[in-house]
């Protein structure tokens, strides 16, 4: 009898604890009609439609789904310096999926990167850009994900060794590089400005490709989309300023609507993980929608202009480069780098071909490919692979070339970036 107070403690704080990890995070004192009357709210056709529309512009499903798997059923991970994280099963699924979530559940996840019992969630999940969603917006893609055939599949294990399996590590992580808010609008500027920015800094989480990481995979200068290497992959994501020295110079709205509407613009093609956002987002947006996002890209400032790069010896090369594209390339990006309108991608004066590192014109040359297929563009042409026919010499005789022709003015490139990049995974 003596040790039932102990015992007794031990109990109220285990129910305690239960309660802080494995209570539902919505509030306790809802009352049941209440409940029920959210539950049907959330099944009005028209909020599940608004619902899709905002997942798609989200891209969700790039993620959430696995190779050939149902959509957002989970099941693909995503590599990261740190290991694999694999993204978990979104449909209402009891077991496996979110099938016992409250939009209060869900809306911790999405605003504050946390799951269902409280754990911290790994930023490979982009809620450092999701918790600028509305609160609004953010129901309407719950209402969407919860009128989706429930379908059972359990979650795939975590890749990553200790310390970063440890997800209260996270903390320092999160003190550093993540600040929940909600998109708050300029009134010094235009509505479409606002939803251009809403879209581009929120669902549309362009910024977690279009910026710096550094070691620690956080995001710096948020929001200003100047442009960084995305760990894993070996692409470049380009600065996205249309302003002089900016990464898009010269780039009119129209030119960022097509290419973000059609996967080709009158100044370049969209390709590497670029051509997958446009893909399965960005092509099923409104015209109005991109047209929003165009005018907020073009607002942002320019990118502090970089150092001019050392000059080339074309010399040294023995006119290779040279050779090497009139014999290989030239018949369809034009001796003039022209490209052809609307078929083959100009090469002067092209962002990928400009992006300080040189690795986006080193992936194109060796792995060749074709702009998305969409509904502006059904048929694109296509390069041809020149991994086989080139050697690592040819390859950087080339790209230096098209790298120093016509209005371009980057840097060579080595054949050791040539040969390092032979061995990227192609995805
Ligand atoms: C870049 C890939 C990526 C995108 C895009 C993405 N997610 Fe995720 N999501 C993940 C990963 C990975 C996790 C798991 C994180 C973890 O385990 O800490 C996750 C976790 C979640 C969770 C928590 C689930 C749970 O069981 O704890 C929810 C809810 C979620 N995502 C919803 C969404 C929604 C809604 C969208 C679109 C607006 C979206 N995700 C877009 C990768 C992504
Ligand atoms: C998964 C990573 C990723 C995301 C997310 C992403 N981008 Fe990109 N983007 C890239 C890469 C890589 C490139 C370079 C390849 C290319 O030019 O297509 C690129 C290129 C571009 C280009 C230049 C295309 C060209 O022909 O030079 C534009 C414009 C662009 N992105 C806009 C956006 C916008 C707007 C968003 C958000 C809605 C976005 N991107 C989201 C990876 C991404
Ligand atoms: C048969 C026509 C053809 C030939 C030959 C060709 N290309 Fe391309 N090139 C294309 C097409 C089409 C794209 C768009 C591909 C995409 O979006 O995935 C492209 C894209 C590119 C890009 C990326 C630019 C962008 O905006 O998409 C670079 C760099 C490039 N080519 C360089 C070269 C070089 C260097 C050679 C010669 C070694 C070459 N190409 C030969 C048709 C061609």
């Amino acid at each position: 009898m003596k040790r039932w107070p102990g015992a007794l403690i031990v109990l109220v704080l285990a129910a305690l604890l239960y309660w802080r990890y494995a209570g539902p995070t919505s509030d306790p004192q809802t009352p049941l009609a209440q409940q029920r009357a959210d539950a049907a709210a959330l099944r009005d056709p028209a909020l599940i439609a608004r619902g899709k529309y905002l997942a798609t512009v989200g891209d969700c499903a790039a993620c959430h789904t696995m190779l050939g798997g149902t959509r957002y059923a989970g099941g693909r991970s995503l590599a990261t310096p740190f290991g694999d994280v694999p993204a978990p099963n979104i449909t209402p699924d009891p077991d496996t999926g979110l099938g016992h979530w409250s939009f209060d559940d869900f809306w911790q996840a999405l605003h504050d990167g946390k799951g269902r019992h409280g754990e911290l969630l790994y930023p490979v999940f982009s809620y450092t850009s999701f918790t600028r969603v509305t609160r609004d917006d953010a129901r309407a893609i719950f209402a969407y994900l919860q009128s989706l055939p429930p379908v059972p599949q359990a979650a795939t294990p975590l890749g990553l060794a200790f310390p970063y399996d440890v997800r209260s590590g996270l903390l320092a992580w999160r003190a550093l590089y993540f600040k929940a808010g909600e998109f708050r609008p300029d009134p010094a500027r235009s509505a479409e400005w606002n939803r251009g920015a809403y879209l581009v800094q929120g669902l549309g989480h362009c910024n977690e490709c279009h910026a710096p990481r550094n070691a620690f995979g956080g995001i710096t200068q948020n929001g200003r989309l100047t442009g960084g290497q995305i760990p894993q992959l070996e692409w470049y994501a380009p600065d996205l300023s249309t302003r002089r020295g900016g990464g898009l110079e010269g780039w009119s709205a129209r030119d960022i609507v097509d290419l973000l509407q059609r996967g080709q613009s009158a100044k370049g093609a969209a390709f590497g993980p670029m051509a997958e956002v446009v893909y399965n987002s960005t092509q099923h947006m409104t015209d109005t929608d991109l047209q929003a996002m165009a005018v907020y890209l073009q607002s942002l400032p320019p990118r502090a202009v970089a150092a001019a790069p050392a000059p080339l010896s074309l010399a040294a090369s023995g006119g290779r480069g040279e050779k090497i594209y009139t014999q290989h390339c030239a018949d369809c990006h034009g001796t003039d780098g022209n490209g052809v309108a609307g078929i083959y991608p100009p090469l002067n004066g092209n962002t990928s071909v400009n992006e300080p590192t040189g690795i986006n014109a080193i992936r194109s040359v060796l792995l060749g490919g074709f702009p998305p297929v969409t509904a502006g563009n059904p048929r694109p042409y296509s390069m041809p692979p020149y991994a086989q026919p080139l050697s690592d010499d040819d390859i950087t005789a080339v790209i230096s070339y098209i790298r120093r022709s016509w209005s371009n003015k980057a840097s060579a490139v080595s054949p050791a970036d040539v040969a390092k990049l032979r061995q990227a995974p192609n995805d």
